[in-house]
């Protein structure tokens, strides 16, 4: 079917969200001034805990409004890998941290597969607030919230990262590509003190779990990483 691929290539960067509703249109102005305080918050953050501490204080994204929880992160902070996925869903915004709900426990899974799991990983999303009803974050929230992650990334210093899911992968790698585009090929993050990590795109374990025959993609780009940590003397 004509179709098919664009659908499927729409759907790859989805969350664990049934139906996401569309997102709202960004004002025509949108405005600039919390993007401009969440960087200047941001770069103040001298440690992990303090940009949490800072995180939890700020005030100016809509999405903490509707939120429990800021869902900050999970497993190791000092590990080499970080993994990087959109925004929390339901389970994750109830026990505030990411991926515990079935997308996390595939992705799990999928880390045990190439000799990980928690305490050899650091997760954390795009969006550390779940959007209202798992809605697709407006590009105005993702941009509020960018200096956030980017912080959270310069100040854990992964030796490579893994970006879940096609948001992810747009926004730490600068291309606009789709993730199926995107996927299995390495490309790059720079932070800002100028360190270049390397970012291995791959698809989100939500979209996995609704397209099972797309498994053995996200396997083939592990495998990639596990042999870019073994070269580094991670693994
Ligand atoms: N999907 C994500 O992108 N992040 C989570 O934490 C959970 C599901
Ligand atoms: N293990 C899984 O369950 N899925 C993958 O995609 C890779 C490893």
């Amino acid at each position: 079917m004509p179709g098919d691929a664009g659908r499927a290539a729409a759907e790859a960067g989805r969350n664990d969200r049934a139906a996401p509703p569309r997102p709202t249109m960004a004002a025509a102005v949108p405005d600039e001034a919390q993007a401009a305080a969440a960087r200047e918050l941001a770069t103040k953050a001298a440690s992990l805990d303090e940009l949490k501490q800072i995180m939890d204080a700020f005030e100016g994204c809509n999405l903490k409004a509707t939120a429990k929880s800021l869902v900050f992160a999970d497993g190791n902070p000092d590990a080499d890998l970080m993994l990087i996925g959109e925004a929390p869903g339901r389970d994750e915004d109830l026990e505030g941290l990411p991926f515990v709900g079935r997308s996390g426990q595939l992705l799990d899974r999928i880390l045990a597969a190439i000799g990980l799991d928690r305490r050899s990983a650091y997760l954390a999303n795009v969006i550390p607030w779940r959007p209202p009803g798992n809605r697709t974050p407006t590009p105005h929230e993702t941009e509020i919230c960018r200096p956030f992650i980017e912080r959270q990334i310069a100040l854990s210093r992964p030796k490579v990262i893994v970006s879940l899911g096609g948001p992810s992968a747009n926004l730490l790698t600068g291309s606009p590509d789709g993730i199926l585009r995107l996927r299995g090929t390495w490309k790059s993050h720079t932070t800002a003190d100028g360190t270049v990590i390397p970012v291995m795109p791959t698809l989100h374990p939500a979209y996995l779990l609704r397209n099972p025959a797309h498994k053995k993609l996200a396997w083939r780009d592990f495998l990639e990483v596990k042999a870019k940590l073994r070269e580094l003397g991670s693994l």
